[in-house]
């Protein structure tokens, strides 16, 4: 096997060494039956022992109530924008909405084709470099829910806290779940696409509380009912075994490194690291401000655009990849999720004094 690099893409992302290990060999031969796991029936007890694995090991990771489904579906977090909405919302009904970023503005948009949207807040005018506290808000009355994105993958932010405004919350956790401990009872709905924290792209994990499992109207399409895939245990048409299967094995591995609380830990600490190196130089500039850095993707700038795109070809060719900032805001990001390893930033953190050295 060649050299792993060091990973920092925002997802699809690095995945810990031994999932990948684990995950190779049952692609050929599934626990010795004789199939590999990517040719075994979805309605096999191979595969329904994955499934119900995975969702055991989610439901004990977050401590999900009994009140909660967890669902596996497909279409990306994308598909949540709508489903939520379409759900839970009547027709013409409210909900507020925190516009902290792309992903936030896309829901947004989606949740106007079926409701009445309050945009409660909106850092777009400062691009995105924070996410407000609970007190810069008021809420309409008759709002159903109120949404937010809890980490902002592309401007690198993050609710540090979660708003308490009476209202049920529900999450796009898409880049930071698992990532740290949440009381899941504050929210109606979590939702995250697995291809960042959780495994590999092509499964979407949706956590579901029972009593908003009836309130579609009857005119919603069968797979768009968080019911239909509820009452099937996700198996109302064939699942992502293979993305279940990879998200399973990533869960073990969380267990394994001492689950959600241990992650927090080593989140921060590796986010520190980057952040006070960062903060030590003129050189860099980090876009983020400060009660609202993001531990997952950690957004910074160089004096111009040509040492961005430098930095980013060098990093690359030293074995750190994946540092380019998203299309629309430029700049660098570095992502480093639960599986990306302490050495791989503490390599960053002495490429880029080095960098600064040279081209300072
Ligand atoms: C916070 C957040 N929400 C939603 C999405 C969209 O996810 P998907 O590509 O699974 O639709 C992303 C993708 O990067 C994201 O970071």
């Amino acid at each position: 096997m060649s050299q792993r690099a060091y990973n920092f893409n925002p997802g699809p992302s690095t995945l810990p060494l031994p999932v990948l290990e684990q995950a190779s060999k049952d692609i050929l031969d599934y626990r010795g039956c004789g199939m590999g796991i990517l040719e075994v029936s979805h309605r096999s007890p191979e595969f329904m022992a994955v499934a119900e694995r995975t969702e055991a090991l989610i439901r004990e990771l977050m401590q999900v109530p009994d009140n909660y489904k967890v669902l596996f579906l497909q279409g990306g977090a994308s598909t949540q924008f709508a489903m939520v909405p379409l759900n839970i919302l009547p027709p013409g009904g409210r909900a507020a909405y925190l516009n902290t970023g792309t992903w936030a503005k896309k829901a947004i948009k989606e949740a106007r084709l079926v409701g009445d949207i309050q945009v409660a807040y909106s850092s777009e005018e400062t691009s995105f470099d924070h996410v407000p506290a609970a007190n810069d808000y008021e809420i309409d009355d008759g709002c159903e829910y109120l949404y937010l994105v809890s980490n902002n993958t592309i401007y690198g932010t993050q609710f540090h806290e979660f708003p308490d405004k009476g209202l049920m919350l529900v999450a796009d956790m898409s880049s930071d779940i698992l990532s740290r401990p949440v009381d899941v009872s504050r929210f109606g709905i979590i939702f995250a696409g697995a291809q960042k924290n959780m495994g590999p792209a092509g499964v979407t994990v949706v956590i579901v509380r029972d009593d908003l499992l009836d309130r579609a109207p009857d005119t919603l399409p069968t797979m768009f009912r968080y019911r239909t895939h509820a009452d099937k245990g996700s198996m109302f048409n064939t699942p992502p075994c293979f993305a279940i299967h990879v998200v399973g094995l990533t869960m073990q591995w969380l267990k394994d490194q001492g689950g959600v609380e241990e992650m927090a830990r080593q989140n921060e600490k590796k986010a520190r690291l980057l952040y006070d190196a960062i903060d030590a130089s003129p050189f860099y500039r980090g876009h983020a401000r400060e009660g609202s850095r993001s531990l997952m993707n950690v957004t910074f700038n160089l004096p111009t655009p040509e040492l961005e795109a430098k930095f980013v070809a060098e990093a690359a060719g030293a074995g750190l990849k994946g540092l380019k900032g998203h299309r629309s805001i430029g700049g660098c990001r570095a992502s480093i999720y639960n599986a990306f390893p302490a050495e791989g930033v503490e390599r960053l953190v002495e490429f880029m004094a080095d960098f600064e050295k040279k081209n300072g």
